[in-house]
């Protein structure tokens, strides 16, 4: 089978498409037939480098999020049937016909979702999820500022909150600005135009999705007491300036998170939104698309079903 592989870090010239030996699910794994794999900035990071930070092993079969049909049970499986459509997070090896997951982070695809869209969810939702309610504990009534509210994780992030009951300020550029209002933000503020910092307080959590000059300027946006949660910035200290709370998110596999999310999309209270979806054979495209930095909602590769 085909597989997006490096066997050195650096820029797309690293990536090589080969051909591999379908992998063989171990105890309490599944091999699953990839039909999309959302591509996510963790991928190219993990191929200029990131992986050697990361502990990774060369050569790193790219991928962490799968949509598919279950075509193999490792022994002592029982929470998904053969031929079922699932969907996950994998550790790697996404952008391939197929990859092993474990079992238990796999849940059912929301029945009213294609691949391709049931692609945009696991690890953005996962992401958003995990941030916004089991680390900051967003509840309804809270006042939410999300920092990058365009791409994969805030397109998600919006929702999920507005679904909670939380009111929701979204920072976008100005091309963006209509589309974050269509996701239900309360309030858009255009981060190119004005500063921020200037028009925004009495945040009770902030979602930061950016880092850099943005999350160190959205500190006094919060009240005191109030959490900063982010998944890009390393906070070291300023927070107690701010009398507030400060949390680095990593996100890991969860599938209570990815069930509440797929009971929420078949509610039909989230529509995941997909910029752009290709063909395996794209996965380079795919990856200079998503390094630029600017596409909104997610970019997809389509394995076909
Ligand atoms: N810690 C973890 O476990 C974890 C998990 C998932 C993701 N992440 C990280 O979270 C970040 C966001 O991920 P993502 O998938 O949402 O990214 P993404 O989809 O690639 O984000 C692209 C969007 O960001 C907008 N943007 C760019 N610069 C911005 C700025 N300064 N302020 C506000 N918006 C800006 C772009 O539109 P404009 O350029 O038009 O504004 C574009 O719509 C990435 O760095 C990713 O690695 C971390």
């Amino acid at each position: 089978m085909k597989s997006a592989m490096i066997r050195e870090y650096g820029s797309n010239e690293v990536l090589e498409f080969v051909e591999v030996s379908r992998p063989s699910p171990h105890a309490g794994e599944v091999l699953v037939k990839v039909c999309a794999a959302g591509v996510n900035p963790i991928d190219w990071k993990i191929r200029s480098g990131a992986g050697a930070r990361m502990g990774l092993t060369l050569p790193i079969n790219l991928g962490s999020e799968i949509v598919g049909i279950v075509e193999e049970l490792g022994t002592g499986v029982s929470n998904v049937q053969l031929g079922e459509a699932v969907f996950g997070m994998v550790s790697s090896g996404a952008f391939a016909e197929y990859a092993v997951a474990k079992a238990t982070d796999l849940v059912r695809k929301p029945v009213n979702l294609d691949f391709i869209n049931a692609a945009a969810l696991p690890l953005a939702g996962s992401t958003a999820w995990q941030a916004m309610f089991d680390e900051a504990g967003v509840s309804e009534g809270q006042r939410l500022l999300v920092t990058n509210s365009s791409g994969g994780v805030g397109s998600l992030a919006i929702q999920f909150a507005k679904a909670k009951g939380a009111h929701v300020t979204a920072l976008a550029s100005t091309r963006n600005l209509d589309f974050v209002r269509g996701l239900g933000a309360d309030e858009v503020v255009d981060y190119t135009s004005q500063a921020f910092e200037h028009t925004i307080s009495d945040i009770d959590v902030v979602l930061d999705t950016v880092g850099g000059d943005t999350f160190q300027r959205a500190f006094s946006t919060i009240r005191k007491g109030g959490k900063m949660v982010t998944v890009v910035a390393f906070p070291q200290g300023e927070a107690e300036r701010y009398g507030i709370v400060t949390k680095r998110s990593y996100t890991v596999p969860s599938a209570r998170n990815l069930t509440r999310i797929k009971e929420l999309v078949e509610a039909g209270k989230v529509i995941p939104y997909v910029e752009a979806a290709m063909p395996l054979a794209d996965i380079k495209q795919a990856l200079a698309l998503s390094e630029a930095g600017r596409a909104h909602g997610k970019i997809v590769l389509d394995m076909g079903s």
